[in-house]
């Protein structure tokens, strides 16, 4: 992704994070899955002029992923950096994502970064970094998702500047379909019509509700000339639970939304992708 990482913010996000970037404070986004976090991460290390160090988090990090190790190299023993160790020695964004995914051991040489220190101690190395002024660390997770039992300790939430992120108003998701793919305005406002449809009905909270990674994925097959109700289905629709048993209401009430585009002669022609 480039400077120009197009984001729609959903509140003041954008000023909360510069000024926790200007403080030197550490931010945490929550929110579910793609809502945009990535994104915005993207976008503010483009409007900060600092680059992205991104680490997927996942219960076999430990900390060495995180910090380096010892590697032979030709005969000798070198000290090889680990993605935070160049984000804070390079001055980047770090940006832990599913943070929640690390076990609380690894993530205990985070403490050091996230107070008054903010300085990284490579053990190991028998090094200490002090983190340059333009260095930020990031952490994202999803609060709503509760399949695997995790859950940060609040001692660790409270280091960080929380930022909660959600779903755009729809005017505004419908936006951001039209800004990524070129989809006719009225085609993502049915999609968009979809969605919420679904995040708002009883029955969701057996399903990690559509998100707008899903609508962009659906706006992508209608431009490439796939019908509404086909598009819907397999990006909105299937991917909501593994064993097929979407209960009929739920999908009744998402086919409403798009009945419109049913009619053969609003289908859309295909275009072309950016
Ligand atoms: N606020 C937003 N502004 C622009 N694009 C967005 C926004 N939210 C979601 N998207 C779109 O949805 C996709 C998924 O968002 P992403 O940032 O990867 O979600 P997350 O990291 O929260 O899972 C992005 O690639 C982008 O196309
Ligand atoms: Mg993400």
């Amino acid at each position: 992704m480039n400077d120009k990482a197009l984001y729609y913010a959903s509140g003041n996000e954008v000023e909360l994070f510069e000024h926790s970037f200007r403080q030197r404070l550490p931010v945490m986004l929550t929110g579910p899955t793609g809502c945009g976090k990535t994104r915005f991460v993207e976008h503010m290390g483009g409007l900060l002029g600092r680059p992205v160090v991104t680490v997927g988090c996942h219960d076999d990090l430990t900390s060495s992923d995180l910090v380096g190790r010892f590697m032979v190299s030709g005969g000798d023993v070198v000290w090889l950096d680990g993605p935070l160790t160049k984000a804070v020695r390079d001055g980047a964004i770090c940006y832990l994502d599913e943070v929640v995914e690390a076990r609380h051991d690894s993530l205990a040489v985070l403490h050091s970064l996230t107070d008054h220190r903010r300085t990284l101690y490579l053990d190991r190395a028998g090094e200490v970094v002090p983190a340059p002024a333009s260095f930020m660390l990031v952490c994202s997770y999803n609060p709503a998702y509760r399949s695997s039992l995790k859950e940060l300790k609040p001692s660790f939430r409270q280091r960080f500047v929380t930022l909660p992120l959600g779903y755009l108003p729809p005017e505004r998701e419908a936006d951001v379909l039209v800004a990524e793919t070129g989809v006719d305005r009225a085609v993502a406002e049915r999609l968009v019509a979809c969605a919420v449809s679904i995040r708002t009905a009883d029955d969701v909270f057996h399903f990690e509700p559509p998100s707008t990674r899903v609508l962009v994925t659906a706006a992508l097959l209608v431009v490439a000339g796939s019908s509404e109700i086909d598009a819907a289905e397999a990006s909105i629709l299937a991917p909501l639970s593994t064993d097929g048993a979407i209960t009929g209401g739920l999908r009744e009430v998402a086919a409403a939304t798009l009945l419109a585009a049913d009619e053969p002669n609003i289908r859309p022609e295909p275009k072309e992708t950016r």
